[in-house]
């Protein structure tokens, strides 16, 4: 969720209402495109909720502000073009959902009050579990399956009959006598969490991308464009409504009679659907399946209580996007206690060190849950911000009994530790110093705007750790950088993946291993149009010719590798991906330095702070403390340096050419600013001092020329004293410079 602070609804002006229902409905419907178009959501479902209520809640507050594309009015998103689109004869709705009791008395009140229900006379529920999967909706002619269709956007979905006609729990014909000429079957198909865990391990095992969760898998199987693929993937179905059935067709009267029809028809329901008389027996039921969910082999996210009598359905209708005669009743996030047995670290692709606790496994929520996030060092160390669950004071320690929640979709996070239980002689966790996959240093960065020091530690061998090759060749390649035309992402994916590329230097020698960067090129070829005839569904006439077997754009790309052996200084520095060294400040490294051997010498005094050439280094006007200490760390660490010395082999980069100072009373002089500066500021000053060519340093040493103090002078002004160095007034400066 967005980290802005959360006015309470009744606090909001309206402006602010207007521009906050802008956001939500922004953030909700990506939230949607990546839950049911990419069945990878981001946040949990509890998550979701909350943003659904707040939004709810503000448009009732501000009713003349509801938006046209109000969440409210959407159900799912639209369909992702993979498939043909279905119109709903009947759209494919949504529950409102409850998440206390009291909300369960309030709907229970709400439909007696609705109907105007005397004290007598009762109300009969069916109380269903609520099954985590995606809504399927089975159109039936002539008791044949004639489509199969997701719920989409509620309105339109897509055609998955093909795919649909591979699942066992789904008929292909209807059982039993007088079956209505048109009778449209609705339930939840879903994939067992034992399936789900088997399912994942053989994906690892393959190399491709493995599944959050259940419903995520059971998504994904059912939109592949191979039937086959969804067939190899063990699906189930619950039915539990229906679209379109004429009323004189409708078998039976009352949900819990609609479910046992749907039955003899061939159908599997929910056994665990109960009839229930008033709110006490529905919250009884919610906690009695909680209870039990961790039992069983399907995810259940919550309760679903139905009106019975579908005429008093009838009379309830809807209420823009759900039925005034149901709801779902939510679970609770739910926790567990476990210990924590370990910390592992991954490095991501920006070099970021990630922790991962690694757990006694526990079951949560009916998932065996083995690791945990742990954010950062901070995090562990119990001083947690963006607000993270772990509490002030309370850092984890290997051996630790920890409290963990799985909310919904989420990855599990640790939330408590009990201090209590910590074995005798735990020790405080020590956040490793080297990176985990190259052994470079891991630092954590001061961020320059703030003045804090960041959450992230980030391994430095930028140029060597192959957690973070691909990404670095990337831009190495790139158009402000080296600017290898046919260079692309992908190619650089592709050579990385046969081994052919590992540093920048390995692109220098890519002729050198001409055969088998045709051969990259030729399975990447094969690849493509193997694809491509999956797409359309049409086979290729024969497989690649001799024809594709013309590597003229091999050819083109290795001379357009040999067009960058030279390169401008600034080019190369910005090339190296050093973190905050864009363009500009490696324009401003170049020209300081001018040479590559001058820049190199410079950087690895400079790891000392005491140095002279660390003082020159900060000096220059724009390159902060922040900039020069990343540029210091990437040098210092000696993969970087041979990688560099590899790539020296085959570039040449050219001098930058140096300032024209000539004709300045101050070109080559080294001059500290100290004190208050009364004329200009202490930027402005350095500024003018570099442009006529003088080098302005951070402290006083020997080599210092000019002292320029104003009041308030301290330490600096003693020592250019007693160094013997020229002092001068800020006035005597400006006289000095001709200004
Ligand atoms: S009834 C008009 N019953 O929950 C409402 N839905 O949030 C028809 N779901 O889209 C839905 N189990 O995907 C109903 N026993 C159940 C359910 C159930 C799961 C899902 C379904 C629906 C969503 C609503």
């Amino acid at each position: 969720m967005s980290k802005t602070t959360i006015i309470p609804v009744d606090d909001l002006t309206e402006a602010q209402a207007e521009a906050e229902l802008a956001r939500l409905a922004e953030e909700i419907a990506a939230h949607d495109e990546r839950y049911y178009q990419n069945d990878a959501p981001t946040v949990s479902d509890a998550e979701y909720d909350a943003l659904r209520q707040r939004n709810a809640a503000i448009e009732k507050r501000f009713p003349a502000l509801v938006r046209d594309d109000s969440p409210a009015k959407r159900v799912g998103s639209a369909p992702s073009g993979k498939f043909k689109k279905v119109r709903h004869a009947v759209p494919m709705l949504s529950l409102d959902n409850a998440f206390s009791d009291s909300d369960v008395t309030e709907f229970v009140a709400r439909i007696r009050r609705f109907l105007k229900l005397d004290e007598g006379e009762e109300t009969l529920f069916t109380a269903e579990p609520k099954i985590d999967g995606l809504s399927l909706s089975l159109r039936y002619e002539d008791g044949a399956l004639v489509r199969a269709a997701t719920r989409g956007d509620g309105f339109e979905g897509e055609d998955v009959t093909a795919n649909v006609k591979t699942l066992e729990d789904v008929p292909h014909r209807l059982k039993g006598k007088r079956i209505p000429d048109v009778c449209e079957v609705r339930g939840e198909v879903y994939m067992t969490k034992s399936a789900f865990l088997k399912l994942n391990e053989r994906q690892a095992k393959a190399g491709k991308p493995t599944f959050a969760n259940p419903r995520n898998s059971a998504a994904g199987s059912l939109r592949q464009l191979d039937p086959a693929i969804t067939a190899s993937r063990p699906l189930g179905f619950f039915a539990y409504a229906w679209g379109e059935i004429k009323d004189a067709d409708m078998p039976a009267d009352t949900q819990s009679g609609m479910l046992e029809w749907f039955a003899r028809c061939g159908f599997k329901t929910n056994p665990l659907s109960k009839p229930c008389r008033s709110a006490d027996e529905l919250i009884a039921f919610h906690s009695a399946i909680e209870e039990e969910r961790a039992g069983l082999d399907y995810d259940i996210d919550g309760v679903v209580y139905k009106v019975d009598r579908l005429d008093w359905q009838k009379r309830l209708g809807f209420v823009s996007r759900s039925p005034r005669w149901a709801i779902a009743h939510k679970f609770a996030a739910e926790q567990a206690q476990t210990i924590l047995r370990g910390i592992d670290i991954q490095v991501g692709r920006t070099g970021a060190l990630t922790p991962v606790a690694r757990l006694e496994p526990v079951t949560v929520g009916g998932v065996v849950v083995v690791n945990a996030t742990l954010h950062n060092e901070d995090y562990i160390k119990g001083i947690g911000s963006d607000g993270l669950p772990i509490r002030e004071g309370r850092d984890l320690r290997i051996g630790d009994t920890v409290t963990i929640q799985r909310a919904g979709d989420v990855i599990p996070q640790i939330v408590d530790v009990d201090l209590a239980k910590r074995p005798k002689g735990a020790r405080e966790y020590e956040f490793p110093k080297l990176c985990p996959v190259c052994k470079s240093h891991a630092v954590r960065e001061v961020n320059p705007k703030t003045g804090d020091r960041d959450s992230v530690t980030r391994c430095t061998g930028g140029l060597i750790c192959s957690a973070q090759t691909v990404e670095r060749l990337k831009h190495f390649a790139s158009r402000n950088a080296f600017d290898i035309e046919g260079l692309g992402d992908k190619q650089i994916e592709l050579f990385h993946a046969e081994g052919l590329i590992d540093s920048p230097a390995d692109i220098f020698t890519l002729h050198k291993k001409l055969e088998r960067v045709r051969k990259a090129v030729f399975k990447q070829r094969e690849t493509l149009a193997q694809e491509r005839e999956q797409q359309s569904g049409k086979k290729r006439a024969k497989a690649l010719s001799e024809a594709d077997r013309n590597f003229k754009d091999v050819d083109n790309l290795l001379a357009a590798i040999d067009a960058r052996r030279r390169i401008a200084f600034a080019r190369f520095i910005y090339a190296l991906g050093i973190r905050h060294i864009g363009e500009t400040n490696a324009r401003l490294l170049a020209r300081n330095y001018g040479n590559y051997a001058a820049f190199e010498q410079a950087m690895i005094a400079a790891a000392d702070l005491e140095s002279e050439a660390w003082s020159d280094l900060q000096a220059i006007n724009g390159i902060g403390d922040v900039v020069a200490k990343a540029v210091v760390d990437f040098f210092a660490e000696k993969h970087n340096r041979d990688a560099l010395h590899a790539l020296l082999k085959e570039v040449t980069i050219e001098e930058e050419e140096a300032l024209d100072t000539s004709g300045s009373p101050v070109a080559g002089k080294t001059v500290v600013f100290t004190g208050t500066l009364e004329k200009m500021t202490r930027e402005e000053a350095k500024a003018m001092a570099e442009r006529l060519g003088a080098k302005v340093a951070g402290s006083v040493s020997k080599k210092t020329d000019y002292v320029v103090a104003g009041p308030g002078a301290g330490s600096k002004l003693g020592k250019a004293e007693s160094l013997g160095v020229e002092v001068l007034t800020e006035d005597a400066w400006l006289t000095l410079v001709g200004q």
